[in-house]
């Protein structure tokens, strides 16, 4: 059985990714320090996909704690989520973000390296494409990240493409992700943000469950149809997917490849909020406002690598993702935190 070490596993995408590979008969290990999640995602994960998963709450700049887990399971492949990513967060607090996503991924890359595992998938972020000149974005695109949060991102990617430079047996996918949306059908698992949400999504969600008051639409005067920004939204199912896809197209992989993993299809902020506003069954209230510094008007992928190395393309359309969001939000309207469930 192939065993697939899932760093940031108990996270929003992580935990769904657990569901995908421990249905597909997957071992799982997990490693992460619970930062910005909660264990009972675990449980859940387990519930829905009962299989052979094992946790290690550590950190993953702790080195030797990094080595032991090494040690101790038989990892075959790497699946590298464990970061932090709030892009303004990263404006205030520049250094945590290098030395977290950064000096993380260097103890994995070695712990790695000093054990034979060479398989790694990587989560990067269409954020690195910065505000694009074209669209449909392809991987070959001008790079140019505006945030801290997006330049770790970037230095990742180029620090992967030099370990596999410089040792040939490496095989790394950089995962490109657009803008991950929605929850397990289930209603089980589902992003569960600290504070206030900036995103738009779980905003407009939490907004539609009585948590937030209105809803604040970034903009209205943007040079797109409707004047609001045009992003590319993905289900959290259908993403978890590509992850399974790629740990199975890594033997076809020469060296280091970047993919983008989107729809294809760009939606309107607006577009968003009324196809929530239909899922919800009644009117999320907002307020067009000023714009937000650093939003680009248009993001979206093209799906051509992904389609073609990955064998893989997005199911889930807006409506898909809108209904399991807030499946997920109105069955557990605070989150894990209120959850009774003990570990
Ligand atoms: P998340 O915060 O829900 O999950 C990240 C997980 O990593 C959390 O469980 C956290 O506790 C853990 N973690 C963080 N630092 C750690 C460390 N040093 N050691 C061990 N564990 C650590 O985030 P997510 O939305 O699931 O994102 C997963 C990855 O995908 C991140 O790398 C993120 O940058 C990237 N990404 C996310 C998005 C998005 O919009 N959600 C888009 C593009 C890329
Ligand atoms: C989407 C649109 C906002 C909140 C972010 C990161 C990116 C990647 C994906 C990690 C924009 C508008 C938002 C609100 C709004 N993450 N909006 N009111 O900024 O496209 O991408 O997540 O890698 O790096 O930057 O996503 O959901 O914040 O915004 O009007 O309360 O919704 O202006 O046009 P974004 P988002």
């Amino acid at each position: 059985m192939t065993t697939v070490l899932v760093t940031g596993g108990a996270g929003y995408i992580g935990s769904h990714t657990c569901v995908q590979l421990l249905e597909a008969g997957r071992r799982v290990v997990v490693i992460d320090n619970l930062s910005n999640s909660s264990p009972v995602a675990l449980d859940r994960v387990l519930e829905l996909a009962p299989g052979d998963l094992t946790f290690h709450q550590i950190d993953l700049r702790n080195r030797a704690a990094v080595q032991s887990v090494f040690e101790a399971e038989a990892i075959d492949q790497v699946v590298h989520f464990a970061g932090l990513k709030a892009v303004g967060e990263s404006v205030e607090i520049p250094l945590a973000y290098y030395d977290n996503n950064l000096a993380g991924t260097i103890c994995l890359v070695e712990a790695m390296a000093d054990h034979g595992v060479r398989d790694l998938v990587f989560s990067s972020s269409c954020t690195v494409y910065g505000d694009p000149e074209t669209v449909p974005i392809t991987e070959d695109s001008p790079i140019g990240a505006v945030s801290p949060y997006g330049r770790t991102k970037l230095y990742v990617e180029e620090l992967l493409r030099d370990v596999a430079a410089a040792d040939p047996s490496w095989r790394t996918l950089l995962l490109r992700y657009f803008n991950p949306v929605g929850a397990h059908p289930s209603g089980r698992i589902g992003e569960d943000p600290t504070g206030i949400p900036n995103n738009l999504m779980p905003f407009a969600m939490q907004v539609a469950v009585g948590r937030l008051e209105r809803l604040r639409i970034f903009g209205g005067d943007y040079d797109t149809p409707d004047g609001t920004c045009i992003r590319d939204y993905i289900h959290v199912v259908d993403l978890a997917d590509a992850h399974l896809a790629a740990l199975e197209a890594l033997p076809r992989v020469e060296g280091c490849r970047a993919v983008n993993v989107g729809t294809g299809t760009g939606s309107s902020v607006l577009e968003v909020v009324h196809a929530a506003a239909v899922a919800v069954g009644s009117e999320i209230p907002y307020d067009v406002v000023d714009r937000r510094a650093g939003d680009v008007p248009c993001v979206y992928a093209d799906t051509t690598a992904s389609e073609e190395l990955l064998a893989w393309s997005a199911r889930f359309d807006l409506d898909d993702m809108c209904r399991d969001h807030w499946n997920w939000q109105r069955a557990n309207p605070h989150g894990y935190v209120a959850s009774t469930e003990a570990r």
